[in-house]
């Protein structure tokens, strides 16, 4: 199962991003740390949680022109495959969506400065109660995403440790690989034939 340099390339950048705009949105809202710092982080969250939704984007035209690899044999595989891609897909845009709706509805009215570049428009009237349920939304639509790629994760490393496939490799940078077949026993050769003709050094 090998998918194209581009696919791998969108999948590894989109994982990273989420994985950190997890961790960030975590530590921003719990963490103790004077006002200032406190604001930086959350424009930086917002800014990246922009790239994050640009990128969903990206990913779905790129999956609508490329073929993804051949889907497993099993039906309850196939099933899973499914049921875990349409959730991770519908998460990494309900998620984004839920933060712009949530840093829209704020009673603080704080603007959205897309990496202090330009002001993002809002999209909610500001108001506690709108703030409630767009920032609700977020912790747990944000809370199953993470949920979910735990899930991602395990399967992959399954497919790696008990069943041996490619499935995860698959989804790795190409390595270099060593001399093919034929090179190698051309090689062989030829350090035989060295061995031979030392032998006869005198
Ligand atoms: C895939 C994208 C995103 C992920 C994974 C994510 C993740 C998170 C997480 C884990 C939190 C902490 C939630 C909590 O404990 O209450 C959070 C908070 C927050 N996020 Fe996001 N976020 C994303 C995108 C965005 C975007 C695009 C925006 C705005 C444009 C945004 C705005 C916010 C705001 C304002 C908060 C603070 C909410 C509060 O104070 O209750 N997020 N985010």
């Amino acid at each position: 199962m090998r998918w194209s340099g581009t696919a791998k390339a969108l999948h590894w950048t989109t994982a990273a991003l989420i994985l950190g705009l997890l961790a960030l949105g975590w530590v921003m809202t719990r963490a103790d740390m004077n006002a200032a710092l406190r604001f930086d982080l959350y424009q930086l969250h917002k800014s990246f949680g922009f790239v994050a939704l640009g990128l969903v984007w990206l990913r779905l035209i790129h999956l609508t022109f490329r073929c993804a690899p051949e889907p497993p044999k099993s039906r309850l595989e196939r099933r899973l495959v499914r049921a875990g891609r349409a959730g991770l897909w519908t998460l990494m845009i309900l998620a984004p969506l839920s933060g712009w709706a949530t840093a829209s509805a704020s009673p603080l009215e704080i603007p959205t400065l897309f990496f202090g570049l330009f002001k993002v428009p809002d999209v909610v009237r500001p108001g506690e109660a709108a703030f409630a349920l767009a920032s609700s939304a977020h912790f747990w639509l944000t809370a199953l995403f993470a949920a979910l790629i735990c899930l991602h994760a395990a399967a992959a490393l399954k497919h790696h440790f008990i069943d041996g496939d490619d499935v995860l490799t698959g989804m790795l940078p190409r390595r270099r690989s060593g001399p093919s077949g034929l090179k190698k026993v051309r090689q062989d050769n030829v350090l035989k034939r060295l061995d031979e003709v030392r032998s006869k050094r005198f």
